[in-house]
């Protein structure tokens, strides 16, 4: 079953045609992060602009990527939500439109739902029910999931996602945007112990995460050094300060996934969302499950990151389920 997978929830457009819910035929992706750049964050309405510029071509190359056309495709999966209004709607509408003058089933699903299915693709064997990190740029969540669509959510964030916060502290310190990749690249080569930035516990909420605390710590720390150096930074500072941010973060992160594992009593722990292409997350996630017995699956590092294929291989389950949306669902922000 070839299904056609389409993203459009933020800045990315992504098209991917999947067969049977595993094999990546195609995953093509556009992002407007360069626009953004300027603005240090993302603008929703050049966002959604850009999708409606770039939806058709991504698409075409998708179908011919694959080496199919649509009269091939047999069902249509599409990010409903959460994500910007604007941006969701011209990939829902898209769905629309090829599912109505083609007739072929289409399928809204959650945007979140689909980071956690990465792994799949990678054909990777799991086995329910898992523990579930998501962590990403508007989430930081744990779940326990127990089959497709069945999830209980056990552990959130209550101010900022961790992304964010990687976004935020390298505008702080003029990296550009997105600031996760830039900053794993810049902590590889700095030194973690520099600063010791504090790690956020919520009393009585052992599996909510806060990321606000970090982030205005950094944020506080680079303006006082800016005024200090005349505000001049060396690389050998930047690094270090990259490097003790992310050593925070990350040790935010291990500490409540591996105590709501224990909670659950999960012997496998699956991850979605941008940051968890972060490669100081998936070494000490990987050290850490070797010393309790565990299993930490990671999706390859450029399924971590939104793309359509994420969600053709979700929205499979569900086509096959007999599930298919009619033509006036619509879009949710959150
Ligand atoms: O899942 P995603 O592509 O979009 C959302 O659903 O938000 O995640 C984007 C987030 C951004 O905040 C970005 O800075 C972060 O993931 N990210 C990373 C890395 N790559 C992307 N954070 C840390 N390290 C990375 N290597
Ligand atoms: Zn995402």
């Amino acid at each position: 079953m070839l299904v056609l997978g389409l993203e459009t929830s933020c800045d990315e457009t992504g098209a991917s045609v999947v067969k049977d819910g595993k094999t990546i035929l195609s995953n093509v992706l556009a992002s407007s992060a360069d626009i953004h750049e300027k603005y240090g964050g993302i603008v929703p309405e050049i966002a959604s602009r850009r999708q409606i510029a770039v939806i058709v071509p991504v698409l075409n190359e998708a179908l011919s990527g694959a080496g199919v056309s649509l009269d091939d495709i047999d069902g249509i999966a599409v990010t409903q939500g959460p994500g910007l209004i604007g941006s969701l709607l011209v990939g829902l509408n898209m769905a629309k439109a090829i599912s109505l003058s083609r007739n072929i089933p289409f399928v809204g699903v959650s945007h979140l739902e689909a980071h956690l299915w990465a792994v799949f693709l990678d054909h990777k064997k799991v086995s329910f029910p898992f523990l579930g990190l998501l962590v990403s740029g508007g989430h930081t969540s744990l779940y326990r999931v127990s089959g497709v669509g069945r999830y209980s959510s056990i552990g959130d964030t209550r101010d900022d996602a961790a992304g964010e916060a990687f976004d935020k502290v390298a505008m702080a310190m003029e990296l550009g945007y997105p600031g996760g990749p830039v900053i794993d690249a810049m902590a590889a080569r700095g030194d973690p112990e520099t600063v010791k930035f504090p790690r956020s516990r919520i009393r009585g909420h052992p599996l909510d995460f806060s990321f606000s605390g970090i982030k205005t710590a950094v944020v506080q720390y680079v303006m006082e050094r800016k005024k200090e150096g005349a505000g001049k930074f060396s690389q050998e500072e930047i690094c270090d300060i990259c490097a003790s941010f992310q050593e925070a973060v990350v040790d935010m992160l291990l500490e409540k996934t591996f105590l709501a594992a224990e909670h659950i009593k999960a012997q496998e722990i699956v991850m979605g969302g941008g940051v968890t292409a972060n490669s100081r997350v998936r070494s000490k996630f990987m050290e850490r499950a070797a010393e309790t017995g565990q299993r930490v699956i990671f999706p390859s590092p450029h399924l971590c990151t939104d793309n359509g294929a994420m969600v053709a291989g979700l929205g499979y389950h569900y086509l096959t389920a007999g599930r298919s949306d009619s033509l006036d669902l619509d879009a949710y922000a959150s």
